[in-house]
């Protein structure tokens, strides 16, 4: 059956009259009667953009978060208010605080990233939570890898993105970082949000829990923007070894890491701004 994957927010936006770009990310779903949503964006395009893609979100009725940044789950709201139900999975940790810190002219600044909003708000407008640290088909063929367990020594690449820790602050964990697995017509496809827990880790743990050793194709945000040009080398490494006919790294990827990759994979990547479709 067929798959299809449409980029409903994306930070640049493509073809398509009046649909707009937003530093996020969210991914429609659709396989035969199935409707689910992979994050939200942070909340200026997804409506819009679906509308203009003539997307009905009422025929959604999951939505999977892959964390609880704001530029994934700012979306939400109005979401549910087009929905009016669905449930709604993601880890446990998806509502913790959390915290940007940048150096400013007039010294560290601190900006809240977090969900924009507390969880009873959002069961009342009709979310239904599955929080859960578990590996779990969420939809026929799709599986929400929960919490990806890390590699000794780990360590979040961006360290500006921080949680509280007493009156101070500490590096995010990320624990809550979760990315979607697709079984396709055309081989296993991986949605990923931020993959702040690393390409490898989430790799690495979907080969353990399902026995993959290669995929079709991954898209979505790699954050390897956060990392050094080591980390662009072994990710490519990873693509190769994971044979990945297409690479649709987004979002956070950056322009700089997406290039990289573009330059050493040639058209194996592609871009996957809002209004494109992708078909498995
Ligand atoms: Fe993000
Ligand atoms: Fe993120």
């Amino acid at each position: 059956m067929k798959t299809t994957v449409t980029v409903l927010c994306e930070n640049t936006a493509g073809v398509g009259q009046g649909i707009i770009g937003e530093h996020g990310l969210s991914l429609l779903i659709e396989r035969g009667e199935d409707r689910v949503l992979f994050d939200t964006g942070q909340g200026m395009s997804l409506i819009r953009n679906a509308s203009l893609l003539g997307k009905d979100l009422t025929r959604v009725d999951r939505v999977a978060l892959s964390h609880g940044h704001y530029d994934h789950t700012g979306g939400l709201a109005d979401f549910l208010d087009t929905s009016r139900q669905a449930t709604v999975f993601a880890h446990p940790d998806v509502f913790t605080e959390r915290f940007a810190r940048f150096d400013g002219p007039a010294g560290p600044r601190t900006r809240s990233i977090g969900i924009p909003f507390t969880r009873e708000e959002l069961e009342q407008k009709g979310a239904r939570f599955d929080l859960s640290p578990a590996l779990r088909e969420i939809a026929s063929g799709m599986t929400f890898t929960g919490e990806i367990p890390r590699p000794q020594g780990w360590k979040a690449w961006d360290k500006r993105l921080v949680v509280r820790d007493g009156d101070g602050w500490r590096p995010d964990p990320f624990r809550d970082d979760a990315s979607l697995l697709l079984e396709t017509d055309r081989g296993a496809v991986l949605l990923l949000g931020c993959a702040h827990a690393g390409l490898h880790a989430i790799v690495k743990h979907l080969r353990t829990e399902t026995g993959l050793d290669r995929f079709h194709a991954i898209m979505g945000g790699t954050h390897l923007g956060a990392g050094t040009r080591t980390d662009w080398e072994k990710a490519l490494s990873l693509l190769e070894s994971c044979r990945v006919e297409k690479i649709a790294a987004s979002h956070c990827t950056g322009f700089q890491a997406a290039s990289f990759l573009a330059c050493r994979l040639g058209d194996r990547v592609c871009p996957a701004t809002a209004g494109m479709t992708f078909e498995f």
